[in-house]
Order: structure tokens, then sequence, then C-alpha cells
């Protein structure tokens, strides 16, 4: 017989599934507009694309880690008995279910274990629904506003395990400035 060590919560399944098809019928839609981004960035052209054009195409998008991604993380979280983890981007949250889960399922059970950070309003409020559906609201501190300044006053009772770096490339090192003093030695960054 093999064991499975992935995430298979009989509760957590069909809300997955269900979330995952809903990104994954974004993305044509999602890779053409990246890819038009950083053709237009090569040709010297990234004017033509501003800030808001950007912010109002990727507004309603999930963008989530695929479910093989998503398993990975709960692997490694699960194989180094992590506590404290921070998502550096949540979107709709179903990352955060696969962390919040693993925390769980580590045996941890008060609120500061698993922090999600993310700007948009609309997409915070469709992750609160979701977490509550998947029953982990318990597990995760939600970080609502601009990641530099959440981050940046966030208090942890316990160093950070493990953080998921899922946000825009240009917010990646900043951010990951801002928490190194938080971090544990030893913990993973993915
Ligand atoms: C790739 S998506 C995250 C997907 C999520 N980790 C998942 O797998 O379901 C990146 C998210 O980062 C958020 N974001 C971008 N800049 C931000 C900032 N400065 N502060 C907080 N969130 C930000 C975006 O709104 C977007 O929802």
């Amino acid at each position: 017989m093999v064991a499975s060590f992935a995430l298979t919560d009989p509760h957590l399944q069909p809300i997955l599934d269900r979330l995952h098809k809903s990104s994954e019928a974004q993305n044509p839609g999602v890779i053409a507009f990246f890819v038009l981004r950083l053709i237009l960035e090569k040709l010297g052209l990234s004017s033509w694309l501003s800030a808001e054009d950007f912010q109002s195409i990727t507004r309603d998008k999930y963008i989530a880690l695929e479910r093989d991604k998503s398993q990975f993380c709960y692997l490694l979280l699960r194989a180094i008995s992590a506590k404290t983890v921070i998502e550096v981007g949540s979107s709709f949250g179903v990352s955060t279910i696969y962390l919040a889960a693993g925390v769980r399922d580590n045996g941890h059970d008060y609120r500061n274990d698993a922090a999600a950070t993310e700007k948009e309003p609309t997409k915070i409020a469709k992750a609160k629904e979701n977490w509550e559906e998947a029953k982990l609201t318990k597990w995760i501190k939600l970080l609502e506003g601009d990641v530099l300044e959440t981050l940046h006053d966030v208090h942890l009772d316990d160093p950070i395990d493990l953080v998921l770096m899922d946000i825009w490339t240009p917010m990646a090192l900043p951010c990951l400035k801002n928490l190194i003093p938080k971090m544990k030695k030893g913990m993973c960054v993915i």
C-alpha cells in the first residue's frame, strides 16, 4: 500500500476542484495578457500599458497556483512541521487553503499561524467566503492592504517557517527584505 501525504481532505476536495477550475478557465486570457506585456517591454513600449490597465485586467483574475504546485507547498509545509506561514499575494485564497490545511494538519491551532496578504477588496471578500466554506478561518490571519505596509506592521508570535512568495515580480524582493528579520533560520521560501 502506498500512503498519500498529499492534501486529500474530502471536505476540501470539491471546493478546491471548483476553485482550480475557475482559475484554469481564466488562464488563456491571463497568459495572453502577460505575453503581450512582455513583448511591449522588450520593444520598449511598456508605457502603452498603464498601471490602471494592469490593475483592471488582473482585478478579477485568480492567477492561482495549479494543483501540483499547491500540493507541493502543502507537502513541504507538512515535511518541515511549519507553524508560522506567510503567503505574499493571496488573491481568492486558493493556495491559502492548502497552507492553512497544512498548518492545521501539523496540529497547530491558533490564528497567528498562516498569514494571508491581499490588497484587492473584491478578492478579499471572495477569499473570506472560500475560507469560511473550507472551515479554515481559524488558521488564517488576513493582512488586508498593501503588503509592504501590512508585513512591516505585522506581529508574529513565532519566527516564520515558510513563505510563499506569489506576487507581481517587482514586489518580491522588497517583500522578502521586509520578512528576513522575522524568519527562522533554515526556513523555506517558495
Ligand atoms: C498571483 S496572485 C496570488 C495567487 C494566490 N497565491 C493563489 O495561488 O491562489 C498575486 C496577488 O497579489 C496581489 N497583490 C499585488 N500587489 C499587492 C500588494 N502591493 N499588496 C497586497 N497584495 C498585492 C494581487 O492583487 C494578486 O491577487
